[in-house]
C-alpha cells in the first residue's frame, strides 16, 4: 500500500445544540479545568496538524483562535446534522492538505498521543482509521438478545482519512454518525487502532463532572 506522508489538517466540530446535555450554553463551550471544552479538543488536535478547521454553531459569536498553537485555526458555520457540519469543515481544508483528522469538540480528553496513532494508522496506507475500545457492559439489544460481546468495539474520534477518500465520501449528501461508515459505504477500507477508555464524549451533564476529574491533573 502506499504511504501519505503530507499535510494533515484536523476538523473539530463544534456545531451541535448539545440538547442531552442541556442548559444555556452548548456543552463544548463550557470552561473545564481552566478551558472550554472545545479549547482542550483544538490544542490537541494541534500536536499533529498544520491546521484546525473548528466547525461552530449559526449565529454564535464563539471566538477559537490559534493563540499559543502551532498551527493555523480557522472557524466556519456548521448545519443541522453532524455530516453536514462535517461537509462545510471539508470544505474549509486546504486543497493540498493530504490526510484530514475529524474530532467531536465534545471529547476534550483525547490525548496527543491518540492523534498520532491515528495519523501513523493514515500513513500506513488505509483509507480511514477508526479508534475503538473494548465494550466492557453485556449488551443486549432493543429485542431482548444478549449480544455476544466478544464480537462488538466503541467506536470513537478522532477519526483519520485519506483526504481524497473523505471527500468522496462526502460528495453526496450522506448521513451517519461518524464519518468511517461513510468512507465504508464508497468502499474505502477501515482500519482500527486502540482508542483510550476515557476518551468519553460529554453527553450528559455528570459526563463533565468525569472530564473535570481527568483534565484537571493535566
Ligand atoms: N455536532 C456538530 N453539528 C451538528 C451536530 C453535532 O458539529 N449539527 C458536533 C457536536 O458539537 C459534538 C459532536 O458533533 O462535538 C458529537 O455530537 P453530539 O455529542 O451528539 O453533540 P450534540 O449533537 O450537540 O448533542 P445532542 O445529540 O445531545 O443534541
Ligand atoms: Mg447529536
Amino acid at each position: 500500500m502506499p504511504t501519505v506522508t503530507g499535510t494533515t489538517w484536523t476538523i473539530v466540530v463544534a456545531a451541535g445544540s448539545g440538547t442531552r446535555f442541556g442548559g444555556a450554553t452548548p456543552k463544548q463551550f463550557l470552561e473545564i479545568a481552566r478551558k472550554r471544552v472545545v479549547d482542550w479538543s483544538v490544542v490537541a488536535a494541534s500536536t499533529v496538524s498544520a491546521g484546525v478547521v473548528v466547525v461552530v454553531p449559526q449565529r454564535s459569536t464563539v471566538k477559537v483562535s490559534a493563540h499559543g498553537l502551532n498551527c493555523e485555526v480557522v472557524s466556519v458555520t456548521g448545519g443541522a446534522t453532524r455530516s453536514e457540519s462535517v461537509r462545510n469543515g471539508l470544505a474549509a481544508v486546504p486543497a493540498d492538505a493530504e490526510i484530514v483528522l475529524v474530532h467531536d469538540a465534545a471529547r476534550p480528553v483525547a490525548s496527543p498521543e491518540l492523534f498520532g496513532r491515528v495519523v501513523q494508522g493514515v500513513q500506513s496506507g488505509v483509507d480511514a482509521v477508526v479508534p475503538v475500545v473494548d465494550v466492557v457492559d453485556t449488551v443486549r439489544d432493543t429485542q431482548g438478545n444478549t449480544l455476544d460481546r466478544s464480537m462488538l468495539q466503541a467506536v470513537q474520534t478522532p477519526q483519520g482519512f485519506s483526504a481524497p477518500i473523505l471527500r468522496h465520501a462526502h460528495g453526496t449528501s450522506g448521513e451517519a454518525t461518524d464519518d468511517a461508515t461513510l468512507v465504508q459505504a464508497v468502499g474505502g477500507t477501515v482500519a482500527t487502532v486502540l482508542g483510550e477508555r476515557w476518551n468519553i464524549k460529554v453527553t450528559e451533564p455528570d459526563d463533565a463532572i468525569v472530564v473535570a476529574a481527568l483534565l484537571e491533573s493535566r
